[in-house]
């Protein structure tokens, strides 16, 4: 085995700081579309149309209270990949939550705002064995794991972790799947344990996750039963587990049929049933999207417009909508940028634009086509939209941005990163 240098973490308390994060105070009354109009009218006075997206602080207290009121027992760890914008990072560090890591420069990204190492799970079951090192020198001891060969790499390259075992429960009612590419099957278990305790290896705990988007309460129940399983197997492999993590899948909008608080209740129902309160069992999750979805509101500026005729067989029943012209609109962000959920995220498949200027609700729609800036014809925002005429220069606001956007964004053919303006309000401050 491999020493490895721990690094003194310090112990200094951050809290949110408008000046490192940049954070704008919303005081006297004044709201996030305020913000908006007084952002877009100083753009135009300086001739710059860049996108942007507005990160409302107050957004994520809401979510996060919502969540302690109706999850108690389960202290949320934040899955960092969903949405990496230090100031997310270091209001959440103020509200007291963990942080779920997938990599190195997420772990680096999370200690920097002062969160200690403690509140951090390094949950990616295959690693890089250089990650794997540098959590061992910062002191980020809980990791998961799902196979023999990463035991093997962590006895290697860090005895003292606390191990968490990744399972593979029934995902086929959530959007986004994982557990076709991560967590060892219930029958593999007892092996992988086996192996574990040979190496000397500690392992504390079970987590799971039921896929992103997750669209029915059972198959948290069934998950946790499973977690319940494993457990009892760890027992007769002389380890007494002490966590269970219960992974994200939380949807962060009201698309599902059933409620937060619909989840949560089969949940703490399942947690009282396998994991009682006086079991000693801590209780962990790791959510992403339903923390940071609808914190985030994108602006986007019309860059170009052309008009085309009609496909003849494409009319639309509304009085008003005029159905013989096609308007195509390019905006300064698509595919490539902010927006590449729309390809790689099946829980948020499209989005709908509105004008930001003020229009009369009876000006006539038009069906729309909006392509993002590339010079790739995949770069394609929204099909058969119906919205009222826009002009070049109008902006479009997009609500619901926060989560696996920002994140994933390129700079593909020279389009920048939209920029990112965090805002609170004087009250939540
Ligand atoms: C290991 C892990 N934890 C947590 C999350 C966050 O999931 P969600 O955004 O659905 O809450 C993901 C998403 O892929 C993940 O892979």
């Amino acid at each position: 085995m491999e020493d490895c240098t721990r690094h003194e973490n310090s112990s200094v308390v951050h809290v949110l700081s408008s000046e490192t994060d940049e954070i704008e105070i919303l005081d006297d009354g004044k709201t996030v579309r305020d913000f908006i109009d007084a952002k877009i009218k100083l753009l135009g006075s300086v001739d710059n149309e860049e996108p942007f997206h507005v990160a409302n602080l107050d957004c994520i207290l809401e979510r996060h209270l919502r969540w302690i009121s109706n999850l108690p027992r389960v202290k949320p760890f934040y899955a960092v990949k969903c949405n990496n914008t230090p100031a997310v990072i270091r209001m959440l560090s103020a509200l007291d939550t963990g942080f779920d890591c997938a990599s190195k420069a997420e772990i680096e990204l999370v200690l920097s705002h002062g969160v200690t190492p403690d509140r951090i799970i390094y949950a990616h079951p295959a690693k890089p064995l250089s990650h794997i090192r540098y959590a061992c020198t910062q002191g980020v001891d809980i990791m998961t794991f799902d196979s023999k060969d990463e035991l093997v790499k962590i006895s290697r390259h860090h005895a003292e972790a606390k191990l968490v075992v990744r399972i593979a429960v029934d995902d086929s009612e959530s959007l986004v799947r994982l557990s076709s590419k991560f967590g060892a099957r219930l029958v593999s278990v007892g092996g992988l344990l086996e192996r574990a305790r040979k190496l000397g290896l500690e392992v504390i705990g079970v987590s799971f996750h039921v896929g992103s988007g997750c669209t029915g309460s059972l198959a948290f129940k069934r998950a946790i039963a499973d977690a319940r399983h494993v457990f009892d197997i760890a027992s007769d492999h002389g380890y007494q587990m002490r966590l269970l993590d219960i992974g994200g899948g939380f949807s962060g909008n009201s698309v599902f049929q059933e409620t937060f608080e619909d989840f949560s209740e089969v949940i703490n129902e399942s947690l009282d049933k396998f994991f009682p309160p006086d079991s000693g069992v801590e209780i962990i999750a790791e959510p992403g999207r339903f923390y940071v979805e609808s914190a985030f509101t994108l602006a986007v500026n019309v860059i170009a417009k052309r008009v085309v005729a009609n496909d003849k067989d494409e009319h639309h029943n509304g009085e008003k909508n005029i159905p013989d012209t096609v308007m195509m609109y390019y905006i300064n962000d698509g595919l490539y940028g902010s927006l590449s959920f729309l390809i790689n995220d099946p829980a948020h498949t499209k989005v709908e634009p509105y004008l930001h200027r003020a229009v009369e609700n009876n000006e006539p729609r038009y069906r729309s086509v909006i392509w993002g800036p590339t010079c790739d014809s995949f770069d394609k925002v929204a099909e058969s939209y119906w919205i009222q005429e826009l002009r070049v220069g109008d902006w479009l606001l997009i609500d619901n941005m926060g989560a696996y956007s920002v994140c994933a964004s390129t700079d593909f053919n020279g389009f920048e990163r939209a920029h990112i303006y965090p805002v609170v309000t004087t009250k939540t401050w």
